[in-house]
């Protein structure tokens, strides 16, 4: 079998002294769509935020091509369940704030992904609720 693009060891995580994951190992190939499906509270969201780097407090390891994740990397995206926006910051400067540096640097981008949502023109507007 090729080298897998993902190779998940989770020996353990826990909260505190709750154990929330155990002994999981799991490969998944390119091109491959993997669905976790579990009760809620099971520890979906859990593996997902250690393979995504975002949590490095767990015993086991992820490697990505072979190569191990110890944090957030552009080559892992993540989703959240919920919004994630910066409430003082305004709606370009949350699209650009991933591509880093200000706005001025990417607007050509943050202009057409604005547009593609039909956001236009909301560009310049805090994104709180008034
Ligand atoms: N930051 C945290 N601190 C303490 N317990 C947590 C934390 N995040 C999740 N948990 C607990 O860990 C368990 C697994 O949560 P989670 O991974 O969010 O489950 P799922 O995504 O499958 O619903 C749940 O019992 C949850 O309450
Ligand atoms: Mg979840």
């Amino acid at each position: 079998m090729n080298e897998p693009l993902l190779d998940i060891h989770v020996q353990g995580k826990r909260y505190g002294n709750r154990p929330i994951l155990a002994d999981i190992h799991l490969q998944v190939a390119q091109g491959e769509t993997l669905a976790l499906v579990g009760a809620s509270g099971c520890g979906k969201s859990s593996l997902l935020r250690i393979v995504s780097g975002l949590d490095r407090d767990y015993r086991g390891q992820v490697l990505l091509s072979g190569q191990p994740v110890h944090g957030p990397t552009p080559e892992i995206r993540f989703v959240f369940q919920e919004p994630r926006l910066f409430p003082w910051l305004t709606v370009a400067q949350n699209v650009a704030f991933d591509a880093g540096g200000p706005v001025a640097r990417h607007r050509a981008r943050v202009d057409a992904l604005l547009d593609e949502v039909g956001l236009h023109g909301w560009a310049g507007s805090a994104n709180r609720a008034p």
